[in-house]
């Protein structure tokens, strides 16, 4: 497929719209705070309708996302979100409703939740389920949390300080550990899994937990898994499942089953919820019987035919979100259980494995992959080949954006040389894979001119990305700074 993207000159909103509205006072304003009253004039562009779909279309020409073209990006499970539950979460009796309604009134929300909470018990093989983390590494916080409260309750908590990780473990993972104020503990993996001699020596009775994914990120399932947890049981320490990669073993294992004792799932992965640019999210926490307790409040509970909110639980590590949770996504991941059924959700998980294995088998004709060649729902290849042409793979995933593809994930793990980690979930057709295979073998042989200059048909072409990292701008506000433009207007006082 030829792809070229749209390029506009296209200003941020608030500066296409003439003057800025009048700053004169707003109806009711005086029964507004003096201390919560906006400090300067609402700049609402002023703006034809056809100008703002104009606009809004504009933007979207010049975007990459799962709607136009396929998103194998590694670790992340970036599938299509059928546009059925989009429908039902814009229906007016899922967005009008307010947290803070009383619960008589809200019994079907509540109901909804209890069922999803229901349903993803049975997915994990844990007992208990509370929908509140906003993202994976918020219900990975949260997790840990409840290992610490759980070892204070056994008095451990003084020495249980370490979390072991495996070096194939992401990035959010360590990072969890270390904010919930634990030792991030790496044992480095043999053939991309975990080593076992290396465990053994780990884990000890400073351990709080071990913290693994399975399959891992380098697509691989931890064949070992039950050894593993007898090892990190045996010292007594706790397991924690990472459930971002759960697409692979969907309906057909689970973290219960593996002798986990508390996991976060991914909705906005594997239950094909919307996700990306940080949120928001759904990182549900599952909890094995003797983690249950220290679930974060409330929890959904039903009683007779009627549900509430519990929040009388005296060992839960308390509240973590505000309301409950990201409502519109558990109600999407609902419909998604619904509509696939306990036998659709082993369909998933056979297809993103096929789909994977698939084009790991065409994709190594053009680059090397390390470890065994059958992998689960993601694969990694090396980049390391095309370094002798004086090639990165950062070259070579910016190529393929002009492919019309998005690029894969670059450069993690760390453990292979110039990595590319690559997933196409299930919802990709043969015919995609197959232009997928065409475009990399394209890019993959293209000159290094043509590489390093890479993207040549998107609209942005590539960016100071440390710049970027280190002095993002992520507001019109910031941009308008940078180029020095007017100061808002002072607002006078309302009167
Ligand atoms: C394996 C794994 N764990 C955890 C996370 C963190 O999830 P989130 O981005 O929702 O915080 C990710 C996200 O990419 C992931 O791939």
């Amino acid at each position: 497929m030829t792809f070229r993207q749209a390029r506009y000159e296209e200003p941020p909103i608030w500066e296409l719209g003439g003057s800025p509205s009048t700053s004169e006072p707003e109806p009711g304003i005086a029964r507004i705070p003096e201390r919560l009253r906006r400090r300067e004039p609402l700049r609402w562009p002023e703006l034809g309708e056809l100008e703002v779909v104009r606009h809004y279309t504009r933007l979207s020409q010049m975007n990459f996302g799962i709607d136009t073209m396929p998103y194998p990006l590694g670790s992340c499970t970036m599938k299509y979100n059928p546009k059925v539950s989009e429908l039902l979460a814009r229906r007016r009796e899922a967005q009008e409703l307010h947290p803070g309604q009383p619960e008589e009134t809200v019994q079907g929300a509540l109901e909804l939740l209890w069922r999803l909470e229901r349903g993803l018990s049975r997915v994990t093989g844990f007992p208990e389920v509370s929908l509140q983390p906003a993202a994976g590494a918020h219900g990975e916080y949260a997790a840990l949390r409840m290992v610490q409260e759980y070892f204070r309750d056994k008095g451990e908590l003084e020495r249980r300080r370490e979390v072991i990780l495996p070096d194939t473990a992401h990035g959010t993972n360590p990072a969890s550990a270390a904010m919930a104020g634990f030792v991030a503990r790496e044992i480095p993996s043999k053939d991309g899994c975990v080593d076992l001699d290396r465990l053994k020596e780990a884990v000890g009775e400073r351990t709080a937990a071990l913290m693994l994914t399975n399959p891992n990120t380098a697509g691989l399932f931890e064949s070992e898994i039950v050894e593993i947890q007898k090892t990190v049981h045996a010292a007594g320490g706790l397991l924690y499942y990472d459930g971002a990669n759960l697409n692979a073993i969907l309906g057909v294992t689970h973290p219960g089953k593996m002798g986990f004792d508390v996991a976060h799932l991914n909705l906005h992965k594997t239950f094909a919820t919307p996700h990306g640019g940080g949120g928001p999210g759904a990182g549900v926490l599952a909890a094995s019987e003797r983690l249950a307790p220290y679930l974060p409040v409330p929890r959904v509970v039903k009683t007779g035919r009627r549900f509430r909110l519990d929040y009388d639980r005296p060992k839960s590590i308390g509240k973590i979100k505000s309301a409950y949770g990201n409502f519109g996504l558990d109600l999407r991941a609902y419909v998604f259980l619904l509509s696939h059924g306990e036998e659709g959700l082993k369909r998933i998980s056979r297809r993103a494995v096929l789909n994977s294995n698939y084009l790991a088998k065409k994709l190594r004709e053009s680059l090397p992959g390390p470890f065994r060649p059958l992998v689960k729902h993601e694969f990694l290849l090396s980049g390391a080949p095309l370094k002798a042409r004086g090639v990165r793979t950062l070259d070579l995933a910016k190529r393929l954006l002009d492919e019309g593809v998005h690029a894969p994930t670059i450069y993690f793990p760390s453990l292979v040389e110039e990595a590319l980690m690559i997933e196409f979930p299930e919802t990709e057709s043969r015919r995609e894979l197959d232009g997928f295979v065409e475009a990399f073998r394209r890019a993959v042989t293209d000159t290094p001119e043509a590489l390093k200059s890479a993207p040549h048909s998107l609209a942005v072409a590539r960016v100071d990305e440390l710049e970027a990292a280190r002095r993002p701008m992520l507001s019109w506000r910031d941009l308008r700074n940078a180029a020095n433009l007017e100061a808002p207007v002072p607002v006078p006082p309302p009167s």
